[in-house]
């Protein structure tokens, strides 16, 4: 199986967590691991909360957007005013190549307000990509350090 995961971090939760997934996919094949940067990155909170609520996108630096090659396809972000970061906005609105694929969605979050609408969100950007199926897990943040509670929250969508 190979499988690719994209993802975006500003404070360092979701890559601990997408590093986790990494090794755990590399033990069933082969896993990619892709980190999206923002060319222009949002500081400050409420700068970041007001792109984020609104569902901005913003530029990021040039990464892969055709998933033709992978079996498995997965994508991660904070969540951010309910919603997804605006770098992952942008790459869920370019990506392509998702048709007939498994697509697991990830997210990492504080209180977990809006984390469910967070990753309906996601799912619904990528909804006219004809994905076979969406699977969904999530760690809140100061659980992203413990390997096998992660662990636990891949095992438990059948990964
Ligand atoms: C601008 C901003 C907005 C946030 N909004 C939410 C939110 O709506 N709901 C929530 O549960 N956590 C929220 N958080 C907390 C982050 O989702 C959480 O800290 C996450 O683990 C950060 O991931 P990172 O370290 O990979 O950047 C927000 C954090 C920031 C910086």
């Amino acid at each position: 199986m190979k499988s690719i995961i994209i993802y975006y971090s500003f404070s360092g939760n979701t890559r601990k967590v997408a590093n986790l997934l990494h090794t755990y996919l590399q033990d069933k094949g082969q896993s990619e691991l892709i980190r999206l940067r923002g060319l222009k990155e949002p500081q400050g909170f409420f700068t970041q909360a007001r792109k984020a609520l609104v569902h901005a996108k913003t530029e990021i630096e040039e990464t892969k957007f055709d998933l033709t090659e992978y079996d498995l396809i997965c994508l991660g972000t904070p969540v951010w005013a309910f919603g997804p970061a605006p770098a992952v906005n942008t790459y869920l609105a370019n990506c392509f190549g998702l048709g007939g694929k498994e697509v697991i969605l990830f997210s990492t979050y504080g209180s977990g307000s809006g984390n469910t609408r967070c990753l309906n969100f996601m799912q619904q950007a990528l909804s006219g990509n004809k994905v076979k199926g969406f699977r969904r897990f999530s760690v809140q943040q100061f659980k992203a350090n413990n390997a096998d509670f992660v662990i636990s929250q891949i095992k438990k969508i059948g990964l």
